[in-house]
């Protein structure tokens, strides 16, 4: 007598899981196929959407099938679409449908990377695809690193290995460094009074002069300067700091250099974002995102530290309950590396893009991000009655000012493309100069899609304020 097992815990039929997961299939790739008919961001209100799905606990069962249209039809639509070709706002996400199929899998399987033991086929391809990336940014044999949600949890990943390398002490940003930086060290426990914030030069850049005058007031000061944070690739305008300069300051200063090239830094895989990027791979902890520009969905940023056993310095525990299943030499416990310890694996995602395309396909499609930029900017340059440029193209970055407008009026520019959603692209400050601003990661975006944005911009009026 055979003992008939359900195929699922919560008892749905074999067959009614393989039509779900092939229409699912079909609805994300129809999605794919269709999104620039779509919206690139679509915003809902509270208390219609909860109208529509909300309610009382549910309690008795309910066809998958419908349910899942539901999904389909009122929530996923409503948010920024980062992988939509005229979204330009913030920093884009053009995941690629192999990164889409690796996190399908990996969640299918409910895959782990955690214990040697308990996921040691998901670490060793952490470990790969870690290797992969250390080469592709040029950092040393022997860098280590962890895949953590984003670029905010990277960074807070690599200052926990920072202090317990260093100890605490000051830390030196600047204005253009991402805010969620400052909240990592705060959360991290620095004090606010440990935190030097400086001011940048007209390139948004770090001045250098200033930087090491900050450092010495601090050393005369008795205070103990630990960590210099270096920009590669600012959220703003895709400035990168001076980071050879940096890289040799910081070493001659005993300090910590950490890079933060969670948007920028996977350009280093191009000849011209090498260029720019130049002395990226000099950092003791660099962070990239590769859900911003290296064609991931979310979740995954990345952490490299070129120090072996420096995030296991700060975040190695054994508890007498893993022991039996953690490894031995030369056998990682990805749990050490970070604050997580059940974590999903988002390395078969990362490894199933660069197996599939390669590094050389992969480096194509970043240049064409940064070329989409300067097509834009050549755009804005020839209808100077509209357009001011105030940054030239860098990194998939460029920013404008429409004539005769103020803060509020790019807001409200802003605001108007948005709910219309056709495209959508953000408004920031620069040095206290109010500017709106493209970020073209996607290689999808055509020039019709940068030209249509722009008359559509174009088109509405300002009043000066
Ligand atoms: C330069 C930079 N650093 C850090 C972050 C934070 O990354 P995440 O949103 O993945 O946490 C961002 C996000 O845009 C960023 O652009």
């Amino acid at each position: 007598m055979t003992n008939q097992r359900d195929s699922d815990t919560l008892g749905m039929a074999e067959a009614e899981m393989r039509a779900l997961g092939h229409q699912m299939v079909d609805m994300v790739i129809d999605h794919l196929v269709g999104r620039a008919d779509e919206k690139a961001i679509e915003v809902t209100d509270r208390a219609s959407l909860e109208s529509v799905i909300g309610g009382p606990v549910p309690q008795g069962p309910f066809d998958a099938a419908d349910a899942l249209a539901m999904l389909r039809t009122h929530v996923v639509p409503k948010q920024q679409h980062g992988d939509h070709p005229r979204y330009f706002a913030r920093v884009p996400s053009p995941a690629a449908f192999t990164g889409i199929l690796g996190d399908w899998l990996g969640t299918g399987f409910n895959t782990i990377a955690t214990s040697w033991v308990g996921g040691s086929g998901t670490a060793v391809t952490e470990l790969i695809v870690i290797d992969w990336l250390r080469q592709a940014l040029g950092m040393p044999e022997g860098t280590q690193g962890i895949i953590v949600s984003g670029g905010s949890l990277a960074n807070f990943t690599a200052f926990a290995a920072a202090f317990a390398a260093k100890g605490r002490g000051v830390v030196y940003m600047n204005d253009q460094t991402h805010s969620s930086l400052k909240r990592n060290l705060t959360a991290a426990g620095l004090g606010l009074d440990d935190i030097r914030v400086l001011k940048t030069n007209a390139q948004q850049e770090y001045d250098l002069a200033t930087l090491k005058a900050a450092i010495a007031e601090d050393r005369a000061a008795g205070r103990k300067p630990v960590m210099i944070i270096g920009n590669a690739g600012t959220t703003n305008t895709g400035a990168v700091d001076p980071l050879p300069q940096i890289a040799d300051l910081a070493r001659r200063e005993d300090l910590w250099l950490h890079v933060d090239g969670a948007y920028g830094g996977p350009a280093a895989m191009t000849v011209q974002g090498a260029q720019d990027l130049a002395g990226m791979e000099l950092a003791d902890s660099l962070v990239i995102d590769p859900h911003k520009w290296l064609f991931q969905p979310y979740d995954c940023g990345v952490v490299l530290v070129r120090h072996p056993g420096a995030l296991e310095r700060a975040f190695a525990m054994s508890p007498e309950y893993l022991k039996d299943v953690m490894g031995g030499e030369d056998q990682v416990d990805l749990f050490n590396r970070s604050l997580e310890l059940s974590r999903k694996t988002r390395a078969l995602k990362l490894w199933l893009t660069f197996k599939t395309h390669g590094s050389v396909k992969i480096a194509a499609a970043i240049q064409a991000g940064m070329d989409i930029a300067a097509r834009a900017q050549a755009m804005v340059e020839a209808q100077p009655k509209t357009w001011e440029l105030v940054t030239a193209a860098k990194l998939g970055i460029v920013t404008f000012a429409r004539r005769g407008a103020g803060p509020k009026d790019h807001a409200r520019l802003v605001a108007q493309l948005t709910d219309d959603g056709w495209a959508t692209l953000s408004s920031t400050s620069i040095q206290g100069r109010s500017v709106l601003r493209l970020c073209t990661l996607n290689p999808l975006t055509s020039d019709a899609d940068l030209h249509g944005t722009l008359v559509r911009l174009a088109q509405m009026a300002v009043t000066g304020d």
